[in-house]
């Protein structure tokens, strides 16, 4: 992680709302919660610039992302359970690709495609596939 201004997990109160201009993401199923202020996280380098995939890579926390973020394979497929109306609108690259992810939802995103345009706070799901499929050993590319 860079040293941008952001907030340890132990230092979150989850039982309050984030504060003005304060971007919030949990990661489930581990229930990782990051908090930055909007706009301040430097940009990781795979993914869209303040996508749920660069604010994954940013905090160490793990998202596969076989083709290196151009959304080019799928996965880092998540579900978004809150948030949604803070993301930006997927394109039809994204939204072509999606159609060949396995699982597919109604709040399915591209992790690697899916931007964060303002604060609030963010909840998705990483599949559990996508973590079996790592603790197995197998290799991240899927067709
Ligand atoms: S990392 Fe390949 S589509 Fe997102």
């Amino acid at each position: 992680m860079s040293d941008h201004e952001s907030k340890t997990p132990s230092q979150i109160d989850l039982s309050q709302p984030p504060g003005e201009n304060i971007v919030r993401v949990t990661f489930e199923p581990e229930n990782k919660t990051v908090e930055f202020p909007f706009g301040s996280l430097p940009y990781d380098g795979h993914g869209q610039p303040m996508s749920l995939l660069d604010v994954a890579e940013n905090y160490g926390i793990f998202l596969d992302h076989a083709c290196g973020g151009v959304a080019a394979c799928t996965t880092c497929h998540l579900f978004v359970k809150r948030g949604a109306e803070g993301l930006s609108e997927a394109e039809d690259l994204e939204l072509d690709r999606l159609d060949m992810a396995p699982g597919l939802q109604l709040n399915s995103r591209l992790g690697c495609q899916c931007v964060i345009e303002r604060p609030g706070t963010y909840v998705v799901e990483i599949p559990s596939w996508n973590k079996n499929y790592v603790q197995e050993g197998k290799p991240a590319v899927k067709k």
